[in-house]
């Protein structure tokens, strides 16, 4: 066991300023000073493992070290705040379900084709509540549909569990009693996801600063990217809906978090008349 494994890691300013920097580049993730302890306490578990004694080391690891792609990955498991659950924010799931599905659905006819992406989707509640609101929503007509969900992170742990489909109580504190009976598997303390909604969504890695690998994914009808953009600042929050802005169809929308906005940023969306529905459209020129 490591001499540092019990013992806390003090981070100097310069060094916070140094790491937050390096985080903000590599993925537009900012973090104020007044957090700087929870980068210390995170990251200094990290450097325990690592046997290293204070953060010089570390910066000069993820700076020019030859496995800094690895450790990236590693930093941003422990760094990202991953709070999420089934159904979280229904009167919004409400608005895409009542409002904007059908609507969806009717432009679709004579395609039958759906994309719908959940961007920064932590470990998977909210693509797979989009694919019960799918699956309830098209009833039988679903096999005459071709659906595509995507769900992505930059986390490769909140994936893991998005794969596995398994979750705990935590995440289905939100979940109607209905949609819980319908679509999970009760299995020890656990509730597992029925195959045929899990079937509906695959997982990538992927990073919103990360823009021609969200080209590689073509056209969206629906992008959903919530409550991840409190955490960046006003020039990553209008490269990502500028981005989302290029992959979205003309008539698609977009959802954020409820306590997001796009108001005094550059962008070419509207917002859409739902007041509960924090949903946007491409202006129409
Ligand atoms: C609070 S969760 C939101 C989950 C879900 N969208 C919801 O609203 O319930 C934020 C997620 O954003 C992810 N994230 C942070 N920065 C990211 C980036 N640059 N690219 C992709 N995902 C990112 C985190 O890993 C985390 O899982």
């Amino acid at each position: 066991m490591s001499s540092t494994a019990n013992t806390k890691i003090a981070m100097t300013d310069e060094q916070f300023a140094k790491l937050e920097r390096i985080i903000y580049e590599r993925s537009g993730i900012h973090f104020q000073a007044s957090k700087k302890y929870v980068l210390e306490s995170r990251l200094g578990r990290r450097l325990s493992e690592l046997e290293m004694e204070n953060f010089d080391p570390y910066i000069t690891f993820l700076t020019i070290g030859p496995y800094r792609d690895d450790e990236f990955q590693e930093m941003f498991n422990r760094i990202t705040i991953n709070e999420t659950s089934f159904f979280r924010n229904e009167p919004q799931l409400d608005v895409f379900e009542s409002n904007v599905l059908p609507k969806l659905i009717e432009a679709r006819s004579d395609t039958k084709r759906l994309r719908l992406w959940s961007a920064a989707c932590s470990s998977g509640e909210e693509p797979y509540t989009l694919a019960i609101m799918l699956h309830r929503t098209l009833g039988i007509r679903l096999p005459d549909w071709h659906i595509e969900i995507l769900g992505t992170d930059i986390s490769e742990k909140v994936l893991h569990v998005a794969r596995s489909g398994r979750y705990g109580q935590y995440s289905i504190r939100t979940t109607p009693e209905v949609a819980l009976s319908r679509y999970f598997t009760e299995d020890g303390a656990d509730h597992v996801l029925n195959p045929d909604i899990q079937s509906m969504v695959t997982f990538e890695r992927h990073n919103l600063k990360d823009r021609l690998a969200a080209k590689r994914h073509g056209v969206w009808d629906v992008i959903f990217c919530r409550n991840v953009m409190i955490y960046f600042d006003d020039q990553m929050k209008e490269q990502v809906v500028g981005m989302f802005n290029e992959q979205l169809a003309d008539d698609g929308w977009l959802f954020i978090g409820h306590s997001e906005s796009l108001r005094n940023l550059n962008t070419s969306f509207q917002q859409a008349p739902y007041p509960q529905g924090f949903c946007y459209q491409k202006t129409r020129v």
